[in-house]
């Protein structure tokens, strides 16, 4: 199959969170289970300083001048196309936001822009004589694909994930008009959202099969407490709607060839995560004691991840003994409490604030614990990254997280398939009991070491996840054929 992949952050070209990693993991396994696979992000100078030897293999003029750009994801052979508009993507700062953390005030202008691109090579009109069977959509800046592409009389099948419908790309109406979208799309049924453009809905109702990266997920956004309003819709669809667990990819996340560690480690060979724990006390400033339980949190300082409710719930957890290391960046606020608590108990809390890759790796590796305290989590991805790096997880029941760690009890832990701790609700104090809980355990070294191995032999890689999203472009392909020349085979 020809499978277009459209993405707005593929790893290592640029990152800012889950999606990025996601959006290299799954193409890379596709094209390793033998299909033709390109994927297409917009042209960030980030990026096209990463993309290879770049190749222009398109241009065009009407409405935004750029030009299409062909390199390669790094160290594989899977293409990467590249919308190269400069008015839109050559400026400093992030994919979304400044430099500073302003949202660009012109971002559905460059995600429509990029979106509109991305319809004309489903459509094979740019010149590239690359048919698409399926065009793979992510998140609410590829949303205008699947519902621009709904309005074609021969179009490739869409599928469309959703990795956190928190994101909407909500505009107001006038945006609606400024972008001169077909006026038909003006409708509940359609991209309006309570009066306002939602971007996220030409992907929720216009696709051809949803899905979304886990399991639970995919249960709880069907409910209001996780819908943010659009449960109905979701409800509706629920037929069309799969959750499937995102993978790793274990070239990048794997103790044994790890070049960020201090030390390689591996499960039959762990003496090297030691060394770790060292270095990353060191990198902190913490007291070098191989005995303390070493806490580590690494991710986005926003609402969904739950820092706040580690800072409510420091009185409990200082009474533990451990240490807690802490890497993020995002909202300013979180950023100076945490600093602040780090300066209050120097020798017990260390935080770092920025992004930092190398960090995040050593981060895994030097820590006993890693804390995922979200309040809601598509997928998540360090609790599984955490597992391989014999870190055991302690986290929030909700989503992903239900999906990849296996909660202690007596049975799980005599089955030998405990990996690590569930606390609900999310909360101070239900929190520091998990903790607790997980701190005992890692005093009795004997039963940690049960839970340190389930999760090192624990196996997420991204073939599995990648089989289950083949079968599914496969029934799309086949509901394509028995319908040929059907404008939407599933449009509603
Ligand atoms: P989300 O996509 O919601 O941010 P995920 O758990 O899916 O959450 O993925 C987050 C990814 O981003 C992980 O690979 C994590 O290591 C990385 N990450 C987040 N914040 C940082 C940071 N400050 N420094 C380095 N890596 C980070
Ligand atoms: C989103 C979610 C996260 C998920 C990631 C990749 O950013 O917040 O849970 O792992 O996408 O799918």
């Amino acid at each position: 199959m020809n499978i277009l992949f459209a993405s707005s952050e593929v790893f290592p070209l640029i990152k800012t969170g889950g999606l990025a990693d996601v959006s290299a993991g799954l193409p890379l396994a596709l094209q390793k289970s033998g299909q033709d696979v390109r994927i297409v992000m917009p042209g960030y100078p980030q990026a096209l300083a990463r993309g290879g030897r770049l190749q222009t293999v398109a241009e065009f003029e009407q409405d935004f001048p750029g030009r299409l750009l062909q390199g390669r994801l790094p160290g594989s052979r899977l293409p990467v196309w590249f919308v190269d508009i400069p008015e839109y993507f050559q400026r400093a700062g992030g994919p979304y936001a400044t430099a500073g953390g302003l949202d660009w005030p012109d971002n559905a202008e460059r995600f429509a822009a990029f979106s509109r691109v991305v319809c004309r090579l489903a459509q094979n009109r740019l010149g590239l004589d690359w048919p698409v069977d399926i065009v793979h959509a992510n998140d609410w800046q590829t949303g205008l694909v699947p519902a621009l592409l709904s309005r074609e009389k021969t179009r490739p099948a869409s599928v469309f994930t959703i990795h956190n419908l928190a994101y909407q790309g909500l505009f107001p109406w006038e945006t609606f008009n400024r972008l001169k979208l077909p006026q038909e799309l003006w409708s509940v049924d359609g991209l309006e959202f309570h009066g306002r453009l939602s971007l996220l809905k030409g992907g929720l109702v216009f696709a051809d099969q949803l899905t979304t990266v886990s399991p639970s997920y995919a249960k709880e956004i069907q409910t209001p407490q996780f819908g943010y309003g659009l449960e109905g819709l979701l409800r509706h669809r629920a037929k069309d709607l799969h959750g499937i667990l995102n993978g790793v990819d274990y070239r990048q996340w794997n103790p044994a060839r790890d070049p960020h560690l201090a030390a390689n480690y591996s499960r039959t060979r762990p003496q090297g995560k030691r060394t770790n724990k060292q270095a990353l006390q060191q990198c902190f400033g913490l007291p070098q004691n191989a005995h303390i339980a070493l806490v580590g949190m690494v991710g986005r300082m926003v609402e969904q991840k739950g820092f706040d409710l580690v800072l409510h719930a420091l009185p409990w957890l200082l009474q533990q003994p451990l240490q807690l290391v802490i890497l993020g960046s995002g909202d300013k606020r979180l950023e100076s409490e945490l600093l602040a608590a780090g300066r209050r108990h120097p020798e017990r809390i260390g935080v770092k604030i920025g992004y930092d890759e190398a960090l995040a790796h050593l981060l895994e590796a030097g820590a006993d614990i890693f804390l995922m305290p979200s309040r809601f989590e598509p997928c998540g991805l360090n609790q599984i990254y955490s597992q391989r790096y014999g870190t055991v997880p302690v986290v929030h029941r909700t989503g992903g997280l239900i999906d990849s760690v296996v909660d202690t009890t007596p049975e799980t832990l005599a089955a030998g398939t405990a990996t690590g701790f569930h606390f609900s609700p999310a909360e101070p104090e239900p929190l520091a009991q998990a903790m607790a809980r997980a701190v005992e355990y890692y005093q009795q070294p004997e039963y940690w070491h049960r839970l340190v191995d389930a999760g090192m032999r624990a196996d997420f890689s991204w073939q599995r996840s990648a089989a289950q999203y083949l079968a599914l472009y496969e029934t799309l392909r086949e509901t394509a054929a028995k319908q040929p020349g059907q404008p939407n085979p599933q449009k509603r």
